[in-house]
C-alpha cells in the first residue's frame, strides 16, 4: 500500500500537510511557474488589511545568523484589490490545494470587517487570523498578547463567517497556552504557531539599527526550537481541553526533518516560510523529504506521527 500523506483537519481535506506561510509566498502568482502551490497542502496568503499598505520604509529585511529579521509593515494590496484581482487567480490555480487567506486589522472592528468580507468570498477555504498585528486603539500592544482582544477578534469574525478560522499566535507572550485557550474558547477551529520573535541588528559603523524601524521579526532556523516548544506545549494543553483543535506548526522549517519535529510535537499541518526566499521550491522539497522519511521508517500514514513525541 502507498504512503498516505492526506490530512483531514479543520473540516477540510488536505492533499498533504505542507503549506506555505503568510508573507513569504505573496499571493502565489510570482512563484507559480517554479512552485505551483497546487502541489502543496495549501497556500496562506500575505496578510490582507482593509486599506492598501505600502509598508515600512527600507531597509526592511536583513539576514542574521540562522535566520532573518523583517519589518515589512504588512504591505499588501488591500481588501478590495485582493478580492477583485488576486483571489480569482488564486482560486483558479489552486487545484486540490487549500486556499487560506490571512487577515488582520489595526482595531477589532477592522479585523471583523476584513475577516467577514474575505470569509464570504468564493474560493476561500479557511481564514488565518494574524493576531501579531498591533492594536492602535490599545497602546499598540499586539492583539495576540491580550486574551480579551483574542476573544473579541475570533468571536467577532465567527459571528459572520462559516469558514474554519485558524488563530495565528505570536510567541512573544508570557504564556502562549493561555492565549491558545482564549482563541479556542472563542470558537477558533485551529491554531497556527508561531509568528516571528522580536529582534534587532545594529550596524557598529553607523551606530544605528540596520532595519529602518529598529526592531524586526526574527524568523528562520534560529526560531525552530521556540516554535517546536510552543507546539508541544499547546498540544499538551489541547489534550486537556474538551474539544481540542488542530495545530499548524510554523518556524524555521527548511527540511523534512524540521517538519517532522513539529508533527511529532503535535502539529497536524506545517507551513514553510523563510526557506522560500532561499529556494522557491523549498516547500515541495520538505514534502518530498517527509515522504522519504515515512517510507524508510515504514510509516503508512503521516497522521500516525502527530503528537508521538508525547508518548512515554
Ligand atoms: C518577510 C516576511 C513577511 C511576513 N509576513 C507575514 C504576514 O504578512 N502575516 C503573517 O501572519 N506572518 C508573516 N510572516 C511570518 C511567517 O508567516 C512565519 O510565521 C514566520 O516567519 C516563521 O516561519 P519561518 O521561520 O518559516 O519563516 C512573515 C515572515 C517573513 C519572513
Amino acid at each position: 500500500m502507498g504512503l498516505d500523506l492526506t490530512v483531514n483537519c479543520l473540516g477540510l481535506p488536505f492533499q498533504n500537510p505542507v503549506l506555505v506561510a503568510s508573507g513569504t509566498f505573496g499571493y502565489g502568482d510570482e512563484y507559480y511557474e517554479v512552485m505551483p502551490f497546487s502541489e502543496l497542502g495549501g497556500l496562506v496568503t500575505k496578510t490582507i488589511t482593509a486599506a492598501r499598505r505600502e509598508g515600512n520604509p527600507p531597509p526592511r529585511i536583513v539576514e542574521t545568523d540562522s535566520g532573518m529579521l523583517n519589518s515589512i509593515g504588512l504591505a499588501n494590496v488591500g481588501l478590495r484589490a485582493f478580492l477583485e484581482e488576486k483571489l480569482p487567480w488564486i482560486a483558479a490555480h489552486a487545484g486540490q490545494a487549500r486556499v487560506v487567506v490571512n487577515v488582520a486589522g489595526f482595531s477589532v472592528e477592522e479585523f471583523i470587517e476584513v475577516g467577514t468580507a474575505v470569509g464570504g468570498a468564493k474560493g476561500v477555504d479557511a481564514l488565518e487570523v494574524n493576531l501579531g498585528c498591533p492594536n492602535v486603539r490599545a497602546g499598540y500592544i499586539h492583539f495576540g498578547a491580550d486574551e480579551l482582544s483574542v476573544r473579541q477578534v475570533v468571536a467577532g469574525i465567527l459571528k459572520n463567517v462559516r469558514l474554519p478560522l485558524i488563530a495565528k499566535l505570536s510567541p512573544n507572550v508570557t504564556d502562549i497556552g493561555a492565549l491558545a485557550e482564549a482563541a479556542v474558547d472563542a470558537g477558533a477551529d485551529g491554531l497556527s504557531l508561531i509568528n516571528t520573535l522580536p529582534g534587532m541588528k545594529i550596524d557598529p559603523l553607523k551606530r544605528r539599527p540596520v532595519i529602518s524601524m529598529g526592531f524586526g521579526g526574527l524568523s528562520g532556523p534560529a526560531i525552530r526550537p521556540v516554535g517546536v516548544a510552543c507546539v508541544y506545549k499547546v498540544y499538551q494543553q489541547m489534550q486537556r481541553m474538551e474539544a481540542p483543535v488542530p495545530i499548524v506548526g510554523i518556524g524555521g522549517i527548511a527540511s523534512g526533518r524540521d517538519a517532522l519535529e513539529y508533527i511529532l510535537a503535535g502539529a497536524s499541518l506545517v507551513q514553510v516560510g523563510t526557506a522560500n526566499f532561499l529556494h522557491p521550491r523549498a516547500a515541495a522539497n520538505v514534502l518530498q523529504e517527509i515522504a522519504a522519511f515515512c517510507e524508510s521508517e515504514g510509516v503508512a500514514k503521516i497522521t500516525d506521527l502527530v503528537g508521538l513525541a508525547h508518548e512515554r
